[in-house]
Order: C-alpha cells, then structure tokens, then sequence
C-alpha cells in the first residue's frame, strides 16, 4: 500500500447546523503512533467515529488502507455503502471507548471471541488460544474466566483493548480510554498501550495524559473548534507550542493534572463524559 493508512483532507462533519469539523487534514502512517488532543468539544470523538465509520461525513475526502469511510466509488460518483459493508470495514479497525462496553453476561475469554467467532468464522479452539495470547499480552491470564463485574474498571479497560486487537485490526482508535479510570489504575492501562505502540500497531489516541503522549507519540495533534491547530513532535507540540490556543490549553490541563494527582476522596470523580478540565 502506498500513502497514509488514515488520510483524510478537508473533512467536514456537521449535525443538522451545526459543523463539528470543519475542514481537518490528518494523516497517520502505518505504525505511527499519534495522541490528538484538544478541548471538551472540540470534535476529537467525532473525527474517529468518522475513521471508524460510525458517522458519514458531510465533506471532503477520508480514506483508510485506500478505502472511502462510509463510501464507494461507481465510476465518478460516491455512494454511501450499504450498512454490512460499513460494519465489515469498521471491523479491521479497532476502537477503545472511555466506557468499556464489554458483554455483562459473559466472560472475559468469551467476550474476547464473540467476534473472531461471529463476525469472522474462526472456530472456538484457535480463537480462544488466541484469546490466552491476548490476555497474556494485557497482563490478565489469570481472568479468563471472570465476569466483567469481578473485575476493576483498569482490568476491564485491558480486555477491551484484547477483544479489539482479537480482531487483528490494522488500525486502533483510542478514544479517552483511561477518563473513567480511578487514578491508581490508569497506568497499567497506559502500560498496555505503550507496548502496543512499541509493538508497531499504528495508533490513534484521543487522550489528557500528557506524560504518557510525549513518551509514546510520535507526534501531537492539536485540535480546538473543528480544525486542527498544530501538529508536531511531542516535545515541541508541549513544550513550545506555536499557537497561542494550544498553549492555553496545555495551561489548563496540566492545572487540573495536579489537582487530580492530589487525593481528594471526599469528592467523588466526575460523572463519566465529563472533564475537570474544560
Ligand atoms: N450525534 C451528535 N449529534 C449532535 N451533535 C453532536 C453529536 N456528536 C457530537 N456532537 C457535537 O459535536 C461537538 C463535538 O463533539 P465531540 O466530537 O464529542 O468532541 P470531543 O470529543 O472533542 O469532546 C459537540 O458540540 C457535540 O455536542
Ligand atoms: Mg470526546
């Protein structure tokens, strides 16, 4: 394959009149590791629910592996693919969610190969050896047989992370996976990522963790208002930012960082969604 994995060039997205994006160029290269961040509603979410064809967007040109997101191409024109299509696509990507959104219902082992086994067509016994690698690689070997409910909200997060990369996905989207997570638990789960980044795995991260972006990252992307503001290398990005909106940010995130490391446990966390620091 020639070109970016993730290329997209000018792409708009808006709900109903509102426009969330509003013309953003972003390019990942396979095996590139980049952190995108940027204010509470700035559209970060929204631009991997684009990548990862959970949305249409309503302008420009985004591609992965060379594919239109949520597009065909009958000639000269541009359909919008049938919905099995789009969840067959989506399917080579994997996407990790602020709330871990694994199966209730069903072990961990089982939550891992319910879509290699359905999705896929892989028999039970090579997708759950898969599933044993998996949860050897997230440190969690020894759960295979719990519930979700048995286990921390860090544990959890880290077979999310198995059960997507059970797929086999050329692409993983991370979208705040540790916002949700109490302090003490985020770092195994940062743990995981960084040794999927060291592993090759290209990778999108919409994350506040500024530590864990300028030891992992490649490069930062800097996204306020719909557009992209600045992208560079993490030392540069963080530590001389060129815009003036960028440094303000940084300004507050790391204020709310340092309240946050403080134990407060008379206050109970934020609800989920919400951020100190906007
Ligand atoms: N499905 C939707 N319908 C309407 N508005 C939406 C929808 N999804 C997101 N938005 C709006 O788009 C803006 C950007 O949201 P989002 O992409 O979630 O930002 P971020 O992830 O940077 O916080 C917000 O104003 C949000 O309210
Ligand atoms: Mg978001």
């Amino acid at each position: 394959m020639t070109g970016p994995l993730v290329n997209a060039v000018g792409v708009r997205k808006s709900f109903h009149s509102h426009e969330v994006l509003k013309g953003v160029d972003l390019s990942v290269d396979t095996g590139q590791v980049l952190c995108l961040i940027g204010p509470s509603g700035s559209g970060k979410s929204t631009m991997l629910r684009c990548i990862n064809h959970l949305e249409t967007i309503s302008g420009g040109y985004l591609t992965v592996d060379g594919q239109h997101v949520g597009y065909e191409r009958r000639g000269t024109v541009l359909r919008e693919i049938p919905a099995r299509e789009a969840a067959r696509r989506r399917a080579e990507i994997g996407m990790v969610f602020q709330q871990f959104n694994l199966f209730p219902h069903l072990t961990v082992v089982e939550n891992i190969v319910e879509a290699p086994i359905r999705v896929r067509k892989q028999k039970t016994a090579p997708a759950r050896a898969r599933a044993a690698e998996l949860l050897d690689q997230v440190g969690l070997a020894h759960k295979a047989d719990a519930y979700p409910r048995q286990l921390s909200g860090g544990q959890q997060q880290r077979v999310a992370i198995a059960r997507a990369l059970a797929m086999d996905p050329k692409l993983m989207l991370f979208d705040e996976p540790t916002s949700a997570l109490d302090p003490e638990l985020v770092g195994d789960v940062l743990a995981v990522m960084a040794d999927l980044a060291r592993s090759g795995m290209t990778m999108l991260v919409v994350t506040h963790e500024m530590e864990f972006a300028r030891a992992v990252a490649d490069e930062i992307v800097f996204m306020a208002e719909g557009r992209i503001v600045e992208r560079g290398r993490p030392d540069d990005v963080l530590s001389r930012p060129t815009h003036e909106r960028t440094r303000s940010f940084l300004a507050r995130v790391s204020t709310a960082g340092r309240e946050r490391s403080s134990p407060r446990p008379d206050i109970p966390p934020p609800a989920a969604g919400h951020r100190m620091v906007e």
